[in-house]
């Protein structure tokens, strides 16, 4: 058969599951969805606050300040207070709270027009890692399954710093039309919570239209392929899809930024041994790396790099093909299974977990915080 049938059989292929995705992606019908309470005394995280057809969700937060984004069923303004525990309230009409105090846990609120109410907390970074931030982390998830809505529960329920997610955010593609059901639906409770940084993964960028519409919504800069972002001490620096030859420069002076007490890097699919980068991640210093592609969790030690925390958790919630998931050569535990990594960072160690839906914790590891001060 030659290659150029096999390629349009294949986009036609593709082109049917997309028009079957966005047709099924239009049951807007709300509310939490069967197996929403997978984990016991979760919130209800998928239930939609009325008045809001997306979020109110979070994008940024920083010592000082935070982001909040939302789309409203009927166009109007929506005012968002935001009360620290001393009971003192800022506020923001577009969504942009400023003159927050750092290290601080802010109750928000966010009403239409017309009244509707919805709610959440946001957590601003410390400026110096005084005691341990914890991150949520996974990937692969954009898929409106049990499991991902399940990953959203436990992870709000974790109280995490940040989302950080390592790309494949919707399947099968990214699409303007699908994020409300693959993202934003399922991970509300979550994302209500902390904000989701992140890189795009090899299902995200099949469409530019709908790559551009993910990136926007969650204002991941650098088109969610390079970027660094702070969290007060730490660093988050997105390398995209894979990391190549290409990325050597940019992550060396990232890397060498001056300020971050623990830096942590993202990428979509796992590097492996020869790959340009690792004598850069190798000179670090890096708390970790990050990455999904593969829809299992590895803990690997990665010739090239050894010392690195390299975890690759693309357990978010998208289905798992037993045939497509191979144990990579170099991974000291492998699990197939929906879940979560958690990370406590620092001031002096990287402690790690990988939970599963169920709650069981099925890796535990930890390492010294590269780069931190050597003492007891
Ligand atoms: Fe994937």
């Amino acid at each position: 058969v030659p290659r150029r049938t096999l390629a349009a059989a294949a986009a036609l292929v593709l082109l049917v599951a997309v028009v079957a995705a966005v047709l099924l992606g239009r049951d807007d019908g709300g509310g939490p969805a069967p197996g929403a309470a997978a984990v016991p005394g979760a919130p209800a995280a998928t239930e939609r606050p009325a008045g809001f057809t997306r979020g109110p969700y979070l994008t940024r937060v920083t010592t000082t300040g935070a982001r909040l984004r939302w789309r409203v069923g009927v166009p109007g303004p929506v005012s968002v207070e935001a009360t620290a525990p001393d009971g003192r309230v800022h506020r923001a009409r577009d969504g942009l709270l400023r003159g927050l105090a750092p290290d601080t846990r802010y109750r928000w609120r966010a009403r239409t027009a017309s009244g509707d109410t919805a709610t959440g907390t946001l957590t601003t970074a410390p400026r110096r890692l005084t005691r341990p931030l914890r991150l949520v982390v996974f990937g692969d998830y954009g898929a409106d399954t049990d499991d991902e809505r399940a990953v959203g529960a436990l992870g709000a329920r974790l109280s995490p710093r940040l989302v950080l997610t390592t790309g494949d955010n919707s399947y099968l593609v990214a699409l303007p039309g699908l994020l409300d059901r693959n993202i934003f639906r399922p991970l509300r409770g979550l994302l209500a919570r902390a904000p989701n940084y992140g890189v795009v993964g090899d299902h995200d960028i099949v469409f530019p239209v709908g790559r551009r519409a993910l990136v926007r919504a969650f204002d991941w800069p650098g088109g969610g392929e390079r970027y660094v972002l702070r969290y007060g001490p730490l660093q988050i620096v997105a390398l995209g899809l894979r990391a190549d030859r290409a990325d050597v420069g940019f992550l060396r002076r990232a890397l060498a930024q001056p300020g971050p007490a623990a830096r942590i890097v993202l990428v979509h699919q796992p590097p492996k041994a020869g790959n340009p980068v690792l004598p850069v991640l190798a000179a670090g210093p890096v708390a970790a790396v990050l990455s999904g592609h593969l829809h299992a969790y590895e803990r690997r030690e990665v010739a090239g790099a050894p010392g690195v925390p390299m975890l690759t958790v693309g357990t978010g919630g998208a289905r798992a093909n037993p045939g497509a998931t191979p144990r990579s050569p170099d991974a000291r535990v492998f699990v197939v299974r929906s879940g979560l990594a958690v990370l406590d960072v620092g001031p002096r160690r990287l402690r790690l977990r990988f939970v599963d839906v169920a709650g069981r914790v099925r890796d535990r590891a930890s390492w010294p915080l590269a780069g931190a001060p050597a003492g007891p």
